[in-house]
């Protein structure tokens, strides 16, 4: 039988989904009240938005988590916080929404690897251009800053622009870029560290104009470096894919990309083996050149699906003649629409 303290307790934690603060924040929990006869839970609840998509989902959260811990039934009700709290947490409806307020449905979906070389601003680039394809509004930001190759990859040569004292993206093939190669002349190495790393990573996402966007793709560098710590630590919310090739070693490595990301509480959707093998095309026969099994192997190990492995081979198609795009009806790219279908579902 729960108690009215280990409610509260249990919900506590929980985030408004508009205000990204947790309930104790804001103070949401209005009302609790335990029929001890029968283990009815009822509770009161003030959101920052009423009658949203976002609302029902809360709600099953909610009912789901107070079954678990053994109310028999839920009774739940909903109110708008109190102008002071959303005052107080700054919800103004003239406001730009930024990416890291938590006021926006943006999905972050983070493409990490154990090592460099692997294909992981390859894979990044094709997922992208996988979900336009299917009409999703995406984001890309390179944040692989020791390595910025997405511009080249999506063929593109403009720059950014400015709009006052807002950055707007480049576009290509329907996707929105934001990359540090941008801001280096002449593919100059960057050697930043740290701090300066964390910021320059939030103004990517506070002080970019995007465009409105279902998915923002983040490029990390290879390892479990500076980079990757100060995204785990700026976005607080973000699914992660983790790009292997099939040598078992590769895995081996891999897998510790992906420790991180549970470490932070990235959920980890998928695991895409790159490079898998070279398909003939004379006989269509497959041979495995960099070896087999490590994309599965990750898998297992940290408990994710393999979403896709990937042939040996650069683009056949126009589109792949600037760049790195495979187009949507050669054998890689309709793998990559089938990523994206599972980005889709899981994300
Ligand atoms: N499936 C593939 N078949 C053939 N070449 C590929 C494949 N995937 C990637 N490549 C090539 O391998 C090289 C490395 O790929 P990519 O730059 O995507 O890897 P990365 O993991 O992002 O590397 P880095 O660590 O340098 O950022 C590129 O030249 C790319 O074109
Ligand atoms: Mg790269």
């Amino acid at each position: 039988m729960l108690t009215e303290q280990q409610v509260i307790a249990l919900l506590k934690p929980v985030k408004d989904p508009f205000l990204n603060k947790s309930f104790a924040e804001t103070d949401a929990i209005r009302e609790v009240m335990i029929k001890p006869e029968t283990g009815h839970v009822s509770v009161k609840i003030g959101i920052a938005k009423m009658n949203t998509p976002e609302q029902m989902e809360l709600q099953q959260t909610l009912v789901a988590k107070l079954k678990r811990s053994g109310a028999t039934s839920v009774g739940l009700r909903f109110e708008t916080l109190p102008d002071e709290v959303l005052g107080q947490f700054q919800i103004n409806k003239d406001e730009k929404p930024s990416l890291l307020n938590g006021n926006i449905k943006t999905k972050f979906l983070a493409i990490a690897s154990g090592k460099g070389g692997v294909g992981k601003s390859t894979v990044t680039v094709n997922i992208a251009v996988a979900l336009a394809r299917l009409g999703k509004k995406v984001g890309i930001i390179d944040a692989d800053i020791y390595g910025f190759s997405i511009p080249d990859m999506m063929g593109i040569t403009n720059r950014p622009t400015l709009k006052g004292n807002r950055i707007i993206p480049v576009e290509a093939h329907g996707v929105q870029l934001m990359s540090m190669g941008f801001f280096v002349e002449y593919n100059e190495p960057v050697i930043w560290r740290g701090p300066r790393l964390g910021k320059m990573l939030k103004s990517f996402f506070v002080e970019v104009d995007w465009a409105e966007l279902d998915y923002l793709l983040l490029d990390l560098p290879p390892g479990t470096g500076d980079m990757a710590l100060a995204v785990h630590n700026t976005i607080p919310s973000s699914k992660e894919l983790i790009v292997t090739t099939p040598h078992p070693t590769a895995a081996f490595v891999a897998s510790r990309a992906g420790k991180m990301a549970i470490n932070t509480n990235h959920e980890i959707i998928g695991v895409v083996e790159n490079m898998s093998y070279y398909q003939s095309l004379a006989t269509d026969e497959k041979e495995y050149v960099f070896g087999r099994g490590g994309g599965e192997k990750l898998a297992e190990e940290l408990s994710a699906p393999l979403i896709g492995q990937l042939p040996l081979g650069q683009p056949q198609g126009s589109e792949g003649q600037r760049g790195s795009i495979y187009s949507a009806e050669e054998p890689a790219g309709l793998i990559y629409q089938q990523i994206a279908d599972h980005v889709i579902k899981y994300t």
